[in-house]
């Protein structure tokens, strides 16, 4: 297991980032999610080949642009609801995608900069970027596991270096659940990460759903285009994940629909998307 601090710009930051886990080969012939995702998002780190099976995708169904942005903003108002209004001062944010402008630790800091965040993700650009981009203030601290979300122990032990685990973790699983191919496997990981995090932790979820055939045909089309597939899953299916904790209101809804701050314009996400938030007992 490779240990490295962060080589990004230091005047942009005030603590270096620890990277963990083992320096894997950088794959530019396959597309793959946090890079097809970046170019949904509008960003730049991106191949030609995840543009290719981007666009695919797009022209099936141009509102996966709607999911990924719905993805960003849900995130801001979930993790500035549990500083501000839970109190948790620690997250685990796994599938983090590549950095764009609000990541977690951004938000947390904001408002709590004592908070601590450990992001983990398999893609070896957002190793690469996370580098440069992840590492947060003084006052907190901000790590990065490069490691797989079929791996819960492993994750959990990596997490634990920084967080403290007796201590309440907002668990971030966004655009994530889908990528684990079976229903019962994602629901087992998830089980294991809750049983190893203490009592008043959150589970955030937010996934695209089999709610439109329009996406169920775009995803057919990354997978055929040799990308990650993303399995869509149904309400039901979502609704497992809170199994046993305390949903927090508005329940299981579509991401746009999570406690927005304002008039809402009917969008993609709201067929095809669901989010919740809970608390573990
Ligand atoms: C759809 S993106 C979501 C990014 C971000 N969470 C968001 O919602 O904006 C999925 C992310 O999960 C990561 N991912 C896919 N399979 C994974 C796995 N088996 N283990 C860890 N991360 C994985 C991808 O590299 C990508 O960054």
């Amino acid at each position: 297991m490779a240990e490295a601090a962060g080589t990004g710009s230091e005047s942009q930051r005030d603590t270096p980032l620890t990277v963990r886990g083992d320096v894997p080969r950088l794959a530019s012939d396959v597309p793959h999610s946090a890079r097809m995702w970046d170019y949904w998002l509008g960003g730049k780190d991106h191949y030609e080949v995840d543009r290719q099976a981007g666009e695919k995708a797009r022209e099936a169904y141009p509102g996966i642009v709607d999911i990924a942005r719905t993805s960003r903003a849900l995130l801001n108002r979930i993790v500035t609801h549990l500083v501000s209004e839970a109190g948790v001062r620690q997250f685990l944010d796994i599938g983090t995608g590549l950095p764009t402008a609000e990541n977690t630790h951004e938000i947390a800091q904001r408002a709590a900069p004592e908070s601590r965040i450990v992001y983990v993700d398999n893609d070896p650009l957002v190793l690469a970027h996370a580098r440069a981009l992840l590492a947060g203030r003084p006052e907190g601290s901000t790590d990065y596991l490069h490691a797989d979300i079929h791996q819960p122990g492993q994750i959990l032990e990596g997490a634990g270096k920084t967080l403290d685990l007796t201590q309440p973790v907002g668990l971030i699983m966004f655009g994530i659940v889908g990528h684990v191919a079976e229903h019962s496997e994602a629901l087992s990981i998830a089980r294991a990460l809750l049983d190893g995090l203490a009592p008043g932790s959150y589970l955030a979820l937010y996934t695209g759903t089999d709610g439109d055939p329009a996406l169920v045909e775009a995803e057919r089309r990354v997978g055929e285009a040799g990308g990650t597939p993303y399995r869509l899953l149904d309400r039901q299916q979502v609704e497992e994940f809170f199994a046993g904790m305390d949903l927090v209101e508005p329940g299981v809804v579509p991401g746009t629909r999570w406690r927005p701050e304002g008039p809402v314009a009917r969008s993609a996400a709201d067929l095809a998307s669901l989010s919740g938030l809970a608390r573990k007992p």
